[in-house]
């Protein structure tokens, strides 16, 4: 990357595949640039010689890849003299716009469903100086809320249905492209409203008009068993998954979901919480990857793939030597209560080094 690219994120970066002009003021946090790791332990499980990378998006400046889609809405924003954000959220999305608000120097309302949201989001949220209102609902009463109040003048709505939110997540696919040479076999995420499934494959098609790619990958969302609406094929009231950052029964880009995993001949499967939380442990445990639950549905699917009888799309038939690319979408440290259940109770002993050796039972 130039020296005059770096640092500054992913417009300046990809600035002629955003709709950005010269006179567009440019807010960043020096998001993007993400590593694409590859996972020696992942690309064992699935066999076959596939090699797994993880687009680390947890790296961004708030700890997901929300950061990528808000440079673009928040500097689209302040273009037009918008001097308040506001959005509905999960938890990511609030604390992204919070902190590129902050960088803004405008103001941030964030709608959130009470009680439902990660600490260390909301927290996010609190000290990049938002107004938090939360409501007795849940995330899609919250949007419907946000929907309405977007229609006064002076508000930018930020959630992904402002379309420079996609336009920015679109970076992702170019960055992977960028790194890997071409498009990788296989694209896993979460899905929860639907817009990052969506960016992806925008992103993938326009490297390939643009000859940057010659392939273009499967697309495969994963959503959480009891909060899953475009597997099931319908609206699902009130969606329940410790997941909280994809527990929505009604997502804003079902539609284009549908077609990325349609035109992709992807497809689209559900992971139970147990599965998650298994799946999380079991990557930061042997891969060193920390991902939020949200994130580690899309492991947890992996692991679907490779193996379940059920899966929607298994791996069986896959090409030998696939190159398979996850996004962990948000960092783990964002969500410690997910855990809590599975983190010892730790006794303290005398501070001599006999106990301590007993302690450690070696
Ligand atoms: N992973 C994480 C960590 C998320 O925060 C979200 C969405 C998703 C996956 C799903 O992405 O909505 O584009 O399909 N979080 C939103 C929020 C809803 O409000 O932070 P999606």
């Amino acid at each position: 990357m130039p020296v005059t690219q770096q640092g500054r994120g992913v417009i300046e970066r990809y600035r002629d595949f955003l709709p950005v002009s010269e006179s567009t003021p440019i807010v960043s946090l020096g998001e993007g640039n993400t590593p694409l790791i590859y996972s020696p332990r992942l690309s064992e499980r699935v066999g076959r010689n596939c090699a797994v990378f993880i687009k680390y998006e947890g790296l961004n400046p708030t700890g997901s890849f929300k950061d990528r889609g808000m440079t673009l809405a928040v500097s689209k924003a302040l273009e037009r003299g918008t001097r308040t954000l506001i959005c509905a959220s999960t938890g990511n999305t609030s604390a992204s716009a919070a902190a590129y608000a902050a960088r803004a120097g405008i103001s941030c309302a964030v709608i959130l469903p009470a009680g439902k949201i990660a600490r260390g989001k909301l927290l996010q949220a609190f000290v990049y100086g938002a107004k938090i209102v939360a409501i007795e609902g849940n995330f899609d009463d919250a949007l419907q809320i946000v929907r309405e109040l977007g229609e006064s003048a002076g508000f930018a709505i930020v959630n992904s249905i402002n379309p420079a939110r996609i336009a920015g997540q679109k970076t992702a696919a170019f960055e992977i492209v960028d790194v890997m040479g071409d498009a990788p076999d296989l694209h896993l995420l979460p899905v929860g409203n639907a817009g990052n499934i969506t960016a992806y494959w925008a992103g993938y098609r326009e490297f390939h008009a643009h000859g940057r790619s010659t392939t273009l990958p499967a697309m495969i969302g994963f959503q959480a068993a009891e909060a899953a609406p475009i597997f099931h094929n319908r609206v699902i009231e009130e969606p329940k998954t410790i997941a909280s950052a994809i527990r929505i029964g009604n997502p804003a880009s079902w539609k284009q979901a549908r077609a990325a995993i349609e035109e992709s001949k992807g497809g689209i499967d559900i992971v139970t919480d147990a599965e998650i939380i298994e799946a999380q442990m079991w990557l930061a445990r042997h891969e060193g990857i920390f991902a939020e639950p949200a994130s580690a549905a899309a492991i947890a699917g992996m692991f679907k793939c490779c193996s379940a009888t059920d899966a929607i799309f298994s791996f069986k038939n896959i090409r030998e030597g696939s190159r398979i690319v996850c996004t962990v979408t948000g960092h783990g440290l964002k969500d410690p209560d997910a855990l809590r259940d599975k983190i010892e109770n730790f006794q303290p002993v005398a501070p001599k080094i006999d106990n301590v050796r007993q302690a450690l039972g070696f």
